[in-house]
């Protein structure tokens, strides 16, 4: 029998590419969008069934307890890209991107996880970010929300696991989907980080541009969704898995040096 999946943010970038192997591979797939009526014929994949989620928006959430029920597998990929210099971030965005890019997700594993312990069987990947292991400057909202999810998947692993459900955090390292062009940015005027911050701004832009194929992260979602015992993390692009060998091998503050100046930044 076809196992289902549901992937949250299914209208672009890796979770439409997520979308299409699945549906290649037998999956029945659901995916969200904020508005499925406006996801243009030519970028819908074939197969997939599209349903409303806005991940902002907590009744949102809630009303697809139902759909949650019957899935074999969550992907948590809907997210929300931010920089800016945490002096500048206005406490509406911070209290924002946390729900759409933590407790969303949450929560939605929440509604998934007592019937797939019930059924014995299920996977939950959190989508995280690269950026979340090898945190930088200006980034320090979206890097705290990506490594809150991973601790939740990371820790609760471990509560369900002996059922055969497994938790597995994604994180993508810059994967050329045009997120750069979506990312939410606050920064005041007259900020003394200004001249930094457009170097950062320029830099993500191009090394995400240069970056893998949303097709090569969706490859390894859809591993971890089909493994009998998937691992706890998988990462790719910028430069994963090489980085996190090099990561336990030299001191933090090194690490922390070299991946600000790949942005540009001199520390
Ligand atoms: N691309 C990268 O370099 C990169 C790197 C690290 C991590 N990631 C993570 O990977 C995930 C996917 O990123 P992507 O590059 O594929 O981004 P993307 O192309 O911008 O796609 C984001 C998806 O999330 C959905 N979405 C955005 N806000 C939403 C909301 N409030 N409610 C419901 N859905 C919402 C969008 O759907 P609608 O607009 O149709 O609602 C869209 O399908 C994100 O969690 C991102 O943080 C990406």
């Amino acid at each position: 029998m076809s196992r289902t999946a549901l992937i949250t943010g299914a209208s672009s970038g890796i979770g439409r590419a997520t979308a299409a192997l699945l549906v290649a591979r037998g999956w029945t797939v659901v995916g969200t969008s904020r508005a499925p009526e406006r996801i243009p014929p030519d970028e819908r994949v074939p197969g997939v069934e599209y349903v409303a989620l806005d991940v902002a928006d907590p009744a949102s959430v809630e009303a697809l307890a139902g759909r949650l029920k019957d899935v074999d597998a969550l992907v948590n990929n809907a997210g929300q890209s931010h920089a800016g210099p945490l002096e500048d971030l206005p406490q509406d965005v911070l209290r924002r991107l946390f729900e759409i890019n933590v407790f969303a997700p949450v929560r939605l594993a929440q509604l998934a996880l007592p019937a797939m312990r019930e059924r014995g069987s299920g996977r939950i990947v959190m989508v995280g970010s690269m950026n979340a292991s090898f945190p930088m400057a200006y980034r320090s909202l979206y890097i705290a929300t990506k490594a809150a999810i991973k601790g939740f998947a990371e820790a609760a692993r471990a509560e369900y696991a002996p059922f055969g459900v497994w938790l597995t955090t994604v994180e993508p390292g810059s994967i050329s989907t045009g997120i750069s062009e979506r990312r939410v940015t606050d920064i005041a005027p007259g900020s003394p980080h200004h001249a930094d911050y457009e170097t950062l701004l320029d830099h993500m832009r191009r090394i995400e541009r240069a970056g893998p194929v949303p097709e090569k992260i969706a490859e390894v979602i859809v591993r971890a969704l089909e493994a009998d015992r998937p691992r706890q993390f998988y990462a790719l692009g910028s430069g994963a898995p090489w980085v996190f060998l090099v990561q336990r091998l030299i001191p933090r503050s090194l690490m922390a040096k070299a991946t600000n100046r790949k942005f540009g930044l001199k520390r």
